[in-house]
């Protein structure tokens, strides 16, 4: 086939040059988006008296069953252009014949290009944001389910103090709820609209680029053409939400993993989102969420290949920014492919309230209890807390925890010890009275579901 911009050169390319030059293996998915692009700009170029009323019908009935034929298959994209942007134009010219060869006036495919991605990544955007508010919502239900669930809270991955199994997770459901607010933010920014900055320094004919920004739902257009060409701060903003989305993923996975094991049982996951081994018939293994914790590492890969691709560019398009599309197309991919299996493997995950309690019960996590009740009868907190150290090293010497101490062997550390201080460390008093803002009580669950119901405006009723 003929190159497009044959003329100053014969267009006839060395065959391994052409590949390699080639974008329209992995940019033919924005089909759909450089059609409406099209389809905005010739309806601006003839409300401008750019193109006659006549060309823009033949164009418009032209684009219009281009992108029916792509839709229904009926059409295949051949694979000889060079992307996306020539193959349509060139089958509309198939079509239309001398129409079709107007319709790139007024614009160049450095805009083109730039406008498809937006409208590609800004419709992403909003499919992730509704996933990721689906998976918070299978979350705060999950939370409602389990607020009465003790299990040991950790730091250094020793146990800490006892947590609700519901305030443990809710916590993700934080985190994925910033990720949405991080997605909103970059579409906003991502929303305004390139077309009309043309090659990179605008045009010379009457364009009017609102109204091409308007008809495709933009907040506004690139107030320069060459930053309107050149910027690609929409794709690194989406990669660094995306990566942080993997991290999220990949953590809460990270807990899932050690949690399935035999080791701590607390949860146990559905059969349909584990695998069995080849050889050891006994396993159950969590590849679901092993995968989504090692596809993080290509989603940051994704994010450093962009930010190192456009760092040395200078001003306007350059042919590097080609591959913008592969790196951020991964991104947005992969983190659509994790978030649609590991939401219902969340949903259908069990808990085993049993397993977490006898992990509670057994690691002194209300020592701290402890040296509250001690302190609460007058000795200061640090003196309190040197006494329960020493009892908690008088319990592992005598193969006991703090409930099965009698009160004579209390008292034989100190005298402030009465019966009272066995309702104190119950576990379930623990966690009840750690009622203060965003604490672990029972009591705190609704707050945490009403301000993310609030954020991310889904109902109770949800
Ligand atoms: N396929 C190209 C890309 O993805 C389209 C823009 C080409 N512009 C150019 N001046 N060669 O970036």
């Amino acid at each position: 086939m003929e190159k497009m911009w044959t003329g100053r050169t014969d267009g006839k390319v060395n065959k391994a040059a052409d590949d390699f030059n080639s974008s329209i293996s992995f940019d033919s998915r924005m089909y759909r988006q450089d059609i409406s692009g099209s389809l905005a700009h010739a309806a601006m170029l003839c409300h401008q008296g750019i193109i006659t009323e006549e060309d823009y019908s033949r164009i418009t009935e032209g684009l219009t069953s281009i992108l029916s034929e792509l839709d229904d298959g009926t059409l295949a994209i051949d694979r000889d252009c060079e992307d996306i942007h020539m193959f349509i134009e060139a089958a509309l010219t198939a079509r239309i014949g001398d129409s079709g060869k107007k319709l790139h006036t007024a614009r160049s495919r450095n805009d083109q290009v730039a406008l498809d991605l937006r409208l590609y990544l800004r419709e992403k955007c909003d499919v992730i944001v509704n996933m990721l508010t689906e998976l918070v919502r299978v979350i705060c239900r999950k939370a409602r389910s389990s607020s009465d669930a003790i299990m040991p809270g950790y730091t250094h991955l020793q146990r800490a103090q006892p947590v609700t199994f519901a305030h443990h997770i809710m916590a993700y459901a934080m985190m994925f709820s910033r990720d949405v607010t991080r997605i909103r933010d970059a579409r906003a920014r991502m929303n305004f609209s390139p077309l009309g900055s043309c090659a990179l320094a605008g045009t010379t004919y009457n364009t009017d680029r609102e109204m091409t920004a308007r008809q495709l739902g933009f907040d506004g257009i690139c107030e320069n053409s060459i930053d309107g060409v050149s910027d690609r701060d929409y794709c690194i903003e989406l990669l660094s939400a995306l990566s942080l989305i993997m991290m999220h993923l990949s953590r809460f996975s990270e807990e899932i993993i050690l949690w399935s094991s035999w080791e701590f049982r607390f949860v146990e996951l559905d059969d349909a989102y584990t695998t069995g081994s080849s050889i050891m018939p006994q396993k159950k293994n969590s590849d679901m969420a092993e995968l989504c914790r090692g596809k993080s590492g290509r989603v940051y890969g994704d994010l450093v290949s962009l930010l190192t691709m456009l760092k040395g560019l200078p001003l306007a398009y350059n042919k590097d920014m080609q591959e913008d599309k592969e790196a951020v197309f991964d991104g947005v991919d992969t983190v659509m492919a994790c978030l649609e299996v590991f939401t219902p493997m969340i949903d259908t995950m069990r808990i085993n309230r049993t397993a977490m309690l006898k992990a509670a019960q057994e690691g002194f996590i209300n020592a701290t209890d402890l040296a509250d009740y001690i302190a609460k009868k007058g000795m200061p907190f640090r003196s309190a807390y040197k006494l329960v150290g020493q009892i908690v090293r008088y319990c592992i010497e005598n193969n006991k925890v703090l409930e099965d101490m009698s009160i004579e062997e209390y008292r034989n550390f100190s005298p402030v010890f009465d019966e009272e201080l066995y309702e104190d460390i119950s576990l379930e008093a623990c966690v009840a009275k750690r009622c203060s803002t965003g604490g672990t009580a029972p009591s705190s669950l609704e707050r945490q579901i009403g301000y993310i119901q609030n954020l991310l405006g889904f109902s109770a009723a949800e």
